[in-house]
């Protein structure tokens, strides 16, 4: 179906505020209608705790409940469908590798991570740090963000890398590493690599199976989906060797006095009640995005992110951050105003409705690279239109002359 973007917008109930500019996508997405009825109804009429009952509305929540494992599979096309595991979030997902499958590894042992990524990518490898004495090394960016390929080559020389954890799509820069080179470049020297696509899984097709990638994770929420539910893809052979994450039900095959042995995967990492109506959300979602073709939605957020550039680029004092080609761009772009604490600037926009995002973005490495403290960042979904981003023009305008 191609995009008629008023009649997308109806589909969001929220969007019906007309004192709003919802520019924010990229920290969390707005659900249509479809995503809220599915959940709805799942509690008004088959809500029950999946897996654990014989009586019908457990049969019908666990049906529910794999059904949304299986519309994930196919969204990732995963070639199993015990390689999807539900988490909450995709930060819990990432620290859900770097708990388990991470405890394995040695004091020579590195982790690499890029210059690119949110502390969700960060944390969870420097508190693996401190649990096997492993290391975390930076694969470096140039000034627009683009990943030094030398820099990867260089950590994977030293043949200790053992993961490499990178983002498939910056949330502050909108640029997209090379994921088919960087996933060959690892492999061949030995490293597995995880993606965090949280940002990636709204703004374009995953393959898992063509990427050969070994983890990715991505959360509901940023894809039109519920808050509460995130997923780790993992390739199986790799799950089946991972150690549980949390302990509780359902993660069990026997629980016995003096001690347990844990369920198969995907089970094994699903510890006690889940977030089932979540799911049931998720699949919602999915199942929306896929009545529009990629190759519309992409174009659609390209032209909002070329008229973005231009309005930024046409006012005084504002620097954009990032690839100079708008075409390198997905999602979201980020730029600094003269004069103005990014703070101050989202403050002013947000009296006038316009919900955009300031400061790190939880990517405080990278701030320090580009050598700034904060940025403001203008991120686009599927239902945003052109005369929203032209409201951005005079309301920084406006505000640039306040602080002048
Ligand atoms: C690139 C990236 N990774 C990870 C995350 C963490 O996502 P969540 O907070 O949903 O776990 C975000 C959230 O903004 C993100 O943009």
């Amino acid at each position: 179906m191609a995009l008629t973007i008023p009649a997308i917008r109806r589909q969001f109930p929220l969007l019906a505020r007309e004192d709003l500019t919802y520019l924010d996508t990229a920290a969390t997405a707005q659900k249509p209608q479809a995503v809220l009825d599915a959940m709805r109804e799942f509690y008004e009429r088959s809500y029950a705790n999946p897996h654990r009952g014989m009586h019908i509305l457990a049969e019908e929540a666990t049906v529910a409940f794999e059904d949304a494992r299986k519309s994930v599979q196919r969204f990732l096309n995963a070639e199993h469908l015990e390689e999807i595991v539900f988490t909450k979030n995709c930060t819990e997902a990432i620290n859900l590798v770097a708990r388990s499958w991470g405890s394995q590894l040695k004091k020579k042992d590195a982790i690499a991570v890029s210059l690119l990524e949110h502390h969700s990518n960060i944390v969870p490898w420097f508190q693996c740090r401190e649990q096997t004495g492993a290391q975390v090394a930076w694969i470096e960016i140039d000034d627009e963000g683009h990943i030094l390929l030398d820099s990867l080559d260089r950590l994977l020389a030293k043949g200790d890398v053992k993961l490499v954890a990178i983002t498939a799509l910056s949330n502050v820069l909108g640029v997209r590493p090379p994921l088919e080179e960087i996933i060959c470049r690892a492999h061949a020297a030995g490293a597995l690599v995880l993606l965090d696509a949280a940002q990636a899984a709204g703004h374009g097709p995953i393959d898992v199976q063509k990427l050969d990638c070994d983890f990715l994770a991505f959360s509901g929420h940023k894809i039109y989906g519920p808050t509460g539910i995130g997923v780790l893809y993992a390739k199986r052979e790799i799950l089946e060797a991972m150690p549980p994450f949390l302990g509780g039900g359902k993660m069990i095959r026997e629980v016995r006095e003096d001690g347990f042995s844990p369920a198969d995967i995907p089970l094994r990492f699903e510890a006690g009640t889940q977030p089932v109506a979540e799911a049931i959300g998720l699949r919602a979602a999915i199942e929306w995005g896929e009545q529009f073709t990629w190759k519309d939605r992409i174009a659609h957020e390209r032209e909002l992110l070329k008229r973005a550039t231009s309005v930024l680029s046409g006012i005084d004092g504002v620097s954009l951050l990032g690839p100079r080609s708008v075409d390198e761009r997905s999602s979201c772009i980020s730029f600094t105003v003269e004069g103005i604490h990014p703070h101050d600037l989202t403050d002013i926009l947000g009296r006038k409705g316009i919900c955009m995002r300031a400061g790190h973005h939880c990517t405080q490495p990278l701030h320090r690279r580009l050598g700034i403290i904060a940025s403001t960042r203008l991120s686009v979904g599927i239902y945003n239109t052109l005369e929203e981003i032209d409201r951005v023009g005079p309301a920084i305008t406006d505000a640039r002359a306040r602080f002048a």
